[in-house]
């Protein structure tokens, strides 16, 4: 059989100009337990890292955060300078501790982290950067300008969002083109639907993030089973079929540190599901959804 790749799911342009095969990675997985300190497996970190590129995928999201530092530093070793691959990351929510996450949003922060971004990236500009939260405590206005900013010396190129409501995207654009926004979306959590439907009407690249809800769809017994049987494929490849099947503007993101499971999940690009199986996963997703609430 051919090895996976991620270009079967077809191309998206972020920002309208830099276009990205649209099953992406997504490497907060690398770091260590509860996303704090080095991976347990540094060489299969890398290496997961180092297929990539031959498995056709080249987009990666990190944010400074993973580690913290660590996932970013651990991207510039594998695959610095990075040729045709689009390294996005995200600056604006802290890591405490192990499973500690708390927003910073002061724009001198933000300033502070996007700049630390681009020297550990070992980039001078940073294709895509992303407000990881909207802090509550900082007015929102004070954030998107110092992201108009940044924009404006050139030190980003295409500027992101993460868990954001419409009106937010709406008022971001007044300071800058939105190009991509990241909320947490699955087969079974669509609460984001009205995001991912704006997004879809205004070519704004939307990135699922915990597109397997980490793991427990690619889990043997899931809903997605038969789909999966059928297709003679894992599971997680068909939790990820279905999200680049729900929308062309949708960039899956799954994350990994195992080599093994980077190539189930490339597998999905290829897989095109038929109208009765989307009904049949839609009608299951939204059973678990309901389950799992
Ligand atoms: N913007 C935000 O606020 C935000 C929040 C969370 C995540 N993200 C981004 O979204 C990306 C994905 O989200 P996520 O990591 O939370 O969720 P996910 O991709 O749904 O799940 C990742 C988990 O699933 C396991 N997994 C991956 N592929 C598998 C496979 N084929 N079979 C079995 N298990 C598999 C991984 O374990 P193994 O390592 O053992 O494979 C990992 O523990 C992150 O890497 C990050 O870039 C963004």
């Amino acid at each position: 059989m051919p090895a996976p790749n991620a270009a079967a799911a077809g191309r998206f342009a972020i920002g309208g100009e830099s276009f990205v095969n649209r099953l992406g990675f997504g490497a907060m997985r690398l770091t260590g337990p509860g996303i704090w300190g080095e991976p347990k497996d540094r060489a299969e970190a890398l290496a997961t890292l180092r297929a990539l590129p031959g498995l056709g995928v080249n987009f990666i999201d990190t944010a400074d955060s993973y580690g913290p530092y660590v996932s970013e530093m651990l991207i510039r070793e594998a695959l610095h300078p990075y040729r045709e691959m689009l390294v996005a990351t995200k600056g604006g929510l802290v890591r405490m501790g192990p499973g500690r996450w708390a927003p910073i949003g002061r724009p001198e922060y933000l300033r502070q982290e996007a700049m630390m971004s681009l020297r550990r990236l070992g980039v001078e500009r940073i294709d895509l950067w992303q407000l990881h939260r909207i802090d509550p405590k900082v007015p929102r206005d004070e954030q998107f300008d110092v992201i108009r900013a940044l924009r404006a010396e050139g030190l980003i190129r295409h500027t992101g969002l993460s868990n954001v409501s419409v009106e937010d995207i709406e008022a971001a654009q007044t300071f800058f083109p939105v190009a991509t926004v990241q909320n947490r979306y699955n087969l079974a959590d669509r609460a984001s639907e009205a995001v991912l439907e704006y997004c879809a009407r205004h070519k704004i690249g939307f990135i699922p993030w915990y597109p397997l809800a980490a793991g427990d769809l690619a889990r043997p017994g899931s809903a997605l089973d038969a789909a999966a049987r059928r297709h003679d494929v894992r599971p997680a490849s068909v939790a990820l079929a279905w999200l680049l099947q729900r929308s062309p503007v949708m960039l899956p993101i799954p994350g990994t540190s195992q080599r093994a499971h980077l190539e189930e999940n490339v597998a999905a690009a290829a897989i095109r599901l038929d109208s009765a199986e989307v009904s049949a996963l839609d009608r299951q997703g939204a059973e678990a959804g309901r389950a799992a609430s």
